[in-house]
């Protein structure tokens, strides 16, 4: 009751919180006294991609000898007094300073606090200027984990350099339905994806900062996030919504998790054991600590604590003098207090923020080596949907080009909620292609009026720039929440039909953070180029694309389908939602239909060739790994980069699987001409399915059919393969 009185008095106060974070980071409002590590050494590169165990989970993310860590952690913890160990366990908010969300320091014992910050494209807005980088989603068109660890590295780099302790990123919940207004801060629907790059980014981050992976779990509609009870089976919890988790403990070293708002099976996220205490801490051994998301993520103190929640944020509604009280009254056990303070001594430690404080360090943000990634990583998650050959535009041969629709004038990063970044300057479309145009006549049509119908006509070409924006979609009460639907708007859909239908080379650049119905329009163009909110160098990104100097060869990390009836079903009023086995394109595999673009698609101005697919192991060893090489040669007539993509299907198994399921994928750049023969790795555990009655994990024996392609619904190549014998585990 306590947190909706509080939610109801930000509210009534016109005050969200993350408002409060952006006007404490302007006025200054308290001078952040952090002491932050610097923690240089490479984290995480170790740890196998099965199981790791509890120690090897905190040596990931260590950097300095474990067993010192401990013997000082256990020092500390004999040398507190309660009310100190409670002290540990809240923000010390409610409000940011400098836009940091403090936790206490301790200055008898030379404890520091964590100063945790926002986010998943950038350092927060309320701390002044950063680098924005293209929201998560444009980056997982990237496909490529090498490139979201400098994303993250740099990202961590700059939370560092304004004093900051914990990276608030990356989100790591599977986009079910691209309704929700969250879809931009994520990775995509597949959990294979999702996990790959958030295991990136943690490894990335954590070379300077606590990585938070979040939120943890099932946390995917927005409107509803504070009441909504996600109902979902364990196999489908296990398999869809927690594996990519898993692999950030395991595989990234992750140092801290943060709970969802949702509820999953009648418990909220924060208090549920079953996620927390159960799954994540005995399961899979993570080692560090459990932060509750902002405002109303925490609603309990005893369940809370028992459950596993180390720090509710950003202040004591529940922790401080309630938990004080719990303990005294013997509700809450001293031990589960100890447990907590350790994991959250043992990250401080372990990040020697206590001995490594940061050196506030301008020249890191926004710095050139950072902007130019970020032009990089927009270039690369740039997916070019058609193409009938009225791309690159050919600046020899173009002597003008209209460049219409009111966006294409306008910078658009993103939402404004907590991964809202605000750097110092934005390129838009318009900009960029002006920078790149060359000897072209490049005419800005904000709107169709008779001016700007007779220039369209008149081009060349039209460029028209529609899409999403944050008043589409976004984080719920800071910002727009869920879409209310697929298409575009009726002004941006008429613009297209508009546009198209006064020049034959109409190209339309889509932005936004996720899939989008394009069926009323689609066949009227001449091309499509997913630009997505393509941060801060997105214009001119745009521009090298449309004039090919750069060759597009971002994949869609989720499908588009071609009518929103094509998915399950999303509701973001109802109080409860069950959410089944299937979505994404495994939802339209399983019920034959056919997207309007699939899951991995996208063009390139060259062509590739899928020749061979060998694999190294017919019989597969339950424990092993398999490995396969899939040769691809570039056909056409430019350099260019393609995914390679391997998907898996299970032939005889004893439950119902996914008609097949992306299992590897590589990167390959090839000049024209060239042909390369690709290495990839399935373990064979990847393979498994989750058994609700053993709570086990089973590899089965049965067949395997691999087959690789350029996205889910073109995979040329197949071969199969056994595993030996059955193999379970947990
Ligand atoms: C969001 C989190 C964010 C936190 C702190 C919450 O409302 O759900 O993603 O990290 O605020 O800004």
């Amino acid at each position: 009751m306590a947190a909706v009185g509080a939610l109801q008095r930000w509210r009534a106060g016109g005050e969200f919180p993350h408002s409060v974070a952006r006007r404490a980071g302007a006025v200054g409002a308290r001078a952040a006294v952090a002491a932050v590590a610097l923690a240089v050494a490479a984290c995480g590169g170790a740890v196998s991609p099965e199981w790791a165990g509890p120690e090897l989970q905190a040596s990931a993310f260590c950097k300095q000898p474990l067993d010192e860590v401990e013997r000082r952690v256990g020092d500390l913890l004999a040398r507190m007094t309660l009310e100190e160990k409670i002290e540990q366990m809240h923000g010390a908010g409610p409000k940011a300073a400098r836009g940091l969300w403090p936790t206490p320091d301790n200055e008898r014992l030379g404890i520091p606090g964590f100063r945790m910050v926002d986010g998943p494209r950038g350092v927060h807005a309320a701390t002044g200027n950063a680098t924005a980088f293209p929201v998560a989603i444009a980056r997982a068109a990237a496909w490529d984990p090498a490139l979201e660890e400098r994303v993250g590295e740099a990202i961590g780099a700059e939370v560092r350099a304004k004093g900051g302790s914990v990276l608030l990123a990356p989100v790591l919940n599977v986009l079910r339905h691209p309704r929700w207004g969250r879809s931009q801060e994520t990775y995509g629907e597949d959990p294979f994806l999702v996990g790959s790059l958030g295991v990136a980014f943690i490894r990335g981050a954590q070379r300077h900062v606590v990585a938070s992976a979040k939120h943890f779990a099932a946390y995917s509609i927005e409107n509803t996030r504070f009441r909504v009870d996600v109902q979902v089976d364990e196999r489908t919890l296990r398999e869809v919504y927690l594996p990519h988790f898993r692999m950030a403990v395991d595989e990234g070293g992750a140092a801290s998790v943060m709970s969802a708002y949702n509820k999953v099976n009648g418990q909220y996220c924060a208090e549920n054991e079953h996620l927390v205490r159960d799954i994540l801490k005995a399961e899979w051994g993570f080692q560090g600590f459990v932060e509750s998301d902002w405002f109303l993520g925490a609603r309990s103190t005893v369940p809370s604590v028992l459950a596993g929640l180390d720090i509710e944020m950003p202040r004591p509604l529940f922790y401080g003098p309630a938990l004080l009280r719990a303990v005294e009254s013997g509700s809450v056990p001293l031990d589960a207090v100890d447990e907590a303070v350790r994991r959250i001594l043992r990250v401080k430690l372990c990040f020697r923020l206590d001995s490594d404080p940061p050196v506030p360090d301008p020249e890191v943000v926004e710095s050139a080596r950072h902007t130019r990634l970020s032009l990089e990583v927009a270039r690369r998650g740039i997916v070019l949907l058609t193409n009938e050959g009225v791309l690159p535009l050919d600046r020899a041969r173009l002597r003008s080009l209209a460049v219409v629709g009111s966006l294409a004038d306008q910078p658009n990063l993103g939402d404004d909620g907590s991964s809202e970044v605000a750097p110092s300057y934005a390129v838009t479309p318009l900009a960029g292609i002006r920078a790149r145009g060359g000897g072209v006549e490049v005419r800005h049509v904000p709107a169709l009026d008779a001016e700007g119908t007779a220039a369209v006509e008149r081009a060349d070409a039209a460029v028209v720039v529609v899409g999403l924006t944050k008043a589409d979609e976004g984080e719920a009460q800071v910002s727009a929440g869920d879409r209310k639907g697929l298409r575009l708007s009726a002004a941006d859909e008429s613009l297209v039909q508009a546009v198209a239908s006064l020049n034959p080379a109409t190209i339309v650049v889509l932005e936004g953070g996720g899939p989008i119905v394009v069926e009323p329009w689609i066949d009227a163009v001449g091309a499509l180029v997913l630009a997505w909110y393509p941060g801060l160098e997105g214009g001119n990104a745009i521009a090298e694309v449309l004039f090919g100097d750069t060759n597009p060869s971002g994949r869609l990390p989720a499908t588009f389908p071609r009518a929103e009836a094509d998915l399950p079903p999303f509701d973001s009023e109802l109080p409860a939602v069950r959410y089944e086995y299937d979505h994404g394109y495994r939802y339209l595999d399983r019920h034959g239909i056919e997207p309007r673009f699939p899951f991995g698609f996208g063009l390139s101005y060259t062509a590739f060739r899928y020749e061979r697919l060998e694999i190294a192991e017919p019989v597969l060893a339950p424990d092993g790994v398999q490995r396969l090489r899939v040769t691809v040669t570039n056909t056409g007539p430019r350099a260019g980069e393609e995914t390679v993509q391997v998907y898996v299907a299970y032939e005889g198994s004893r439950v119902v699987r996914p008609v097949r399921d992306l299992k590897a994928f590589a990167k390959v750049f090839l000049e024209p001409g060239e042909s390369r023969a690709i290495s990839l790795a399935i373990p064979a555990r990847r393979l498994a399915y989750y058994d609700e009655e053993s709570r086990s994990w089973q590899v089965e024996a049965i067949v395997y059919r691999a087959s690789a392609g350029p996205n889910s619904r073109e995979l040329p190549l197949e071969a199969r393969f056994s595993v030996a014998a059955p193999l379970s585990y947990r």
